[in-house]
């Protein structure tokens, strides 16, 4: 009690005293560039790990080897049904591939990767159209029901509704590239 009541006082007498003056404005001086000197930390801590800020042309790519890995799965699942004596638990692994490549996909569209406009070099390719970032939650919507038939033929109880969930699938690659991709010269592209 004794220690406190002393130590307090002579704080305060620090702060007070004449003689002690100049600390304040050294105290003062202290916190302000104290903060000035943690607002730029701070804002940096915040964009740590928005991967589209800082590596954009990574996710561009990320998500065109994803569209890639799909198309994999689906060439063999459309030419297994065009063959003799589809195994059915195999291509039900691959839907079910397709539906956790899906449900990454729209995750990959930082507002940051957008198509270049004029002539500006962004340092990556894509072929996403603008009309994604305009209509968002629209595409969104559009993976997320591609997702939800993949995950279902993955399910399907028979060859017959395994085909039509397939098939459903392939107009869902379409309707979506109609509408959301540049039409493209790339190669394996459907
Ligand atoms: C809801 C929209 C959507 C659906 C569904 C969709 N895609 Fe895509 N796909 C895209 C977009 C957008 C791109 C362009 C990505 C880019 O270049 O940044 C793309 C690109 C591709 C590419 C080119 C990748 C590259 O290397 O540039 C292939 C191949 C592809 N898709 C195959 C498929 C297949 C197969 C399916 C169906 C099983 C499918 N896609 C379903 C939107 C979709």
């Amino acid at each position: 009690m004794q220690t406190k009541s002393f130590s307090l006082s002579a704080l305060l007498s620090a702060l007070f005293n004449p003689a002690e003056r100049f600390l304040r404005p050294c105290l003062i001086v202290g916190m302000v560039s104290l903060s000035l000197w943690s607002a730029p930390l701070q804002a940096q801590d915040a964009k740590t790990g928005l991967t589209g800020e800082a590596h954009a042309a990574d996710l561009v790519q990320a998500r065109q080897m994803l569209m890639d890995a799909l198309e994999e799965q689906m060439m063999a699942v459309e030419a297994a049904l065009s063959g003799k004596d589809p195994k059915i638990v195999d291509l039900q692994n691959r839907a079910y591939q397709m539906n956790i490549l899906f449900s990454a996909f729209p995750h990959l569209f930082a507002p940051q990767t957008q198509p270049a406009k004029g002539n500006d070099d962004p340092g990556y390719q894509t072929n996403a159209m603008p009309k994604i970032w305009q209509d968002f939650e629209r595409f969104y919507e559009d993976v997320q029901n591609a997702a939800g038939i993949s995950l279902a033929a993955s399910q399907a109880k028979d060859m017959p509704s395994f085909r039509d969930q397939i098939k459903k699938l392939r107009n869902g690659c379409d309707s979506c590239h109609a509408e959301f991709m540049t039409p493209v010269s790339d190669p394996h592209g459907p």
